[in-house]
């Protein structure tokens, strides 16, 4: 089935765990897919396996002039019909001894370069009088999980942001939603986990795993699909049933 046939799919971070999973995915059911990623050796390996619909873009997501000229060549091909907003780091440090040119490159690249995504995409939907918006957010961005000071205030960030195009965008046929995971096996994960970490994890997920990139994908697709027509301003978690419950006796 060619569910998203012709559609114009822009992925940030579309060369790391969950972003290449959506452009292989996307590019399976027909649609024209741009991977925008700063890492060029890791676009390259992604663009190995890619079929001849996906076009890989080296930028980085905090970089407006670069970025405005890659959604310049996205608007020669037709312009940004679904745009899935991945990109982001993390790093553990608890906030007392958070470095401060540490989180400002986080806060640069999660909230700051979404928003430089979300706002490029959202005008060429704007002309379009269509579109749909998918920001990539985490649990993270409702609850204090320790170490992920920066990481969590900018999924905050992100939830508002997504909200915020929610309303302004609503009337245009553009919605904006937000998918937000509890750990998923992808390669940042595998950065900042041990496996004591996945251990706890575990303990406090009822399916007591990790998600894979293809569940947040399916959730992601979804919402970029015209199934999702009236949802609008939504923040879908993804989490095996984290955020549903309290204390787990096992
Ligand atoms: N993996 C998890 O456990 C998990 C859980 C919750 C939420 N998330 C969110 O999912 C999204 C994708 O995470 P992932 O696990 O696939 O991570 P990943 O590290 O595998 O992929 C992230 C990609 O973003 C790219 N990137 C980083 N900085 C960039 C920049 N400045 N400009 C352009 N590209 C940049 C990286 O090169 C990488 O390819 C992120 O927003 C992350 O916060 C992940």
């Amino acid at each position: 089935m060619n569910e998203f046939a012709d559609q114009i799919v822009v992925v940030t971070g579309g060369a790391g765990g969950i972003g290449a999973c959506c452009v292989a995915d996307f590019a399976a059911q027909g649609a024209r897919v741009f991977a925008l990623d700063s890492n060029a050796d890791s676009l390259k390996d992604m663009m190995a396996d890619m079929p001849e619909n996906v076009s890989a873009i080296t930028v980085d997501v905090t970089d407006r002039a670069a970025l405005e000229r890659a959604f310049n060549t996205i608007a020669t091909s037709g312009g940004t019909d679904i745009l899935v907003a991945t990109a982001a780091i993390v790093k553990r440090e608890s906030i007392l001894d958070f470095d401060v040119q540490d989180w400002g490159r986080i806060i640069d690249v999660n909230l700051t370069g979404t928003f430089h995504c979300c706002q490029l995409a959202g005008r060429q939907m704007r002309t379009k009088g269509k579109g749909r918006i998918v920001t990539v957010s985490s649990v993270n961005g409702q609850i204090a999980n320790t170490g992920r000071g920066a990481y969590s205030c900018t999924k905050g960030g992100v939830d508002m942001l997504t909200k915020m195009l929610a309303a302004e965008l609503g009337n245009q046929g553009i919605t904006a939603n937000a998918v937000s995971p509890t750990p998923v096996d992808t390669p940042m994960i595998k950065k900042v986990h041990g496996p004591k970490d996945r251990e706890v994890w575990h303990q406090q997920i009822p399916a007591e795993r990790y998600a894979r990139p293809e569940e947040v994908t399916e959730a992601i697709k979804f919402l970029a699909s015209d199934k999702a027509a009236y949802i609008n301003g939504h923040i879908l978690n993804v989490d095996g049933g984290f955020m549903a419950s309290g204390v787990l006796f096992r």
